[in-house]
């Protein structure tokens, strides 16, 4: 028996989507709006799931306090009112799509959870926006 336990978290930042190694013609072409030299933001939300057995003991998959400060530590502390490009060593030489994004996100709290937990994260980019990884 398998249950999912859910916690929502948001962060704003800024980024831009381009390849240093393309023209500005072929980013703008492939990025859009998105390839603009001065950055642009979003409103990032995050739906961060895990799922395992019930302990028996406590009756929790996950201590949601414990999840609630993982999600803290690992990701809104690194990635709220910052520049993804700039600021967060990840994307250095990784552009920031809300693909890339994700994968991050899943890797860092992966790397802190009890490795029994399947872990899935969705990222909003919008509202109609969003992309999902669950490490496969
Ligand atoms: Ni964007």
């Amino acid at each position: 028996m398998k249950v999912t336990v859910s916690r929502k978290a948001h962060f704003n930042a800024a980024h831009r989507l381009y390849r240093p190694d393309w023209s500005f013609e072929k980013n703008d072409s492939i990025f859009g709006k998105c390839n603009n030299p001065n950055f642009h933001g979003h409103n990032y939300d995050l739906t961060v799931s895990v799922t395992g057995d019930i302990d028996p003991e406590t009756g929790y998959v996950v201590d949601v306090k414990i999840l609630k400060d993982f999600i803290k530590s690992e990701i809104e502390d690194s990635f709220d009112h910052k520049n993804l490009n700039i600021d967060v060593p990840e994307f250095k030489n990784l552009n920031p799509t809300a693909e890339n994004i994700v994968v991050v996100i899943y890797d860092k709290l992966k790397a802190v959870l009890d490795s029994n937990l399947a872990l899935e994260v969705t990222l909003f980019e919008t509202p109609r926006n969003f992309v999902s990884y669950s490490g496969l």
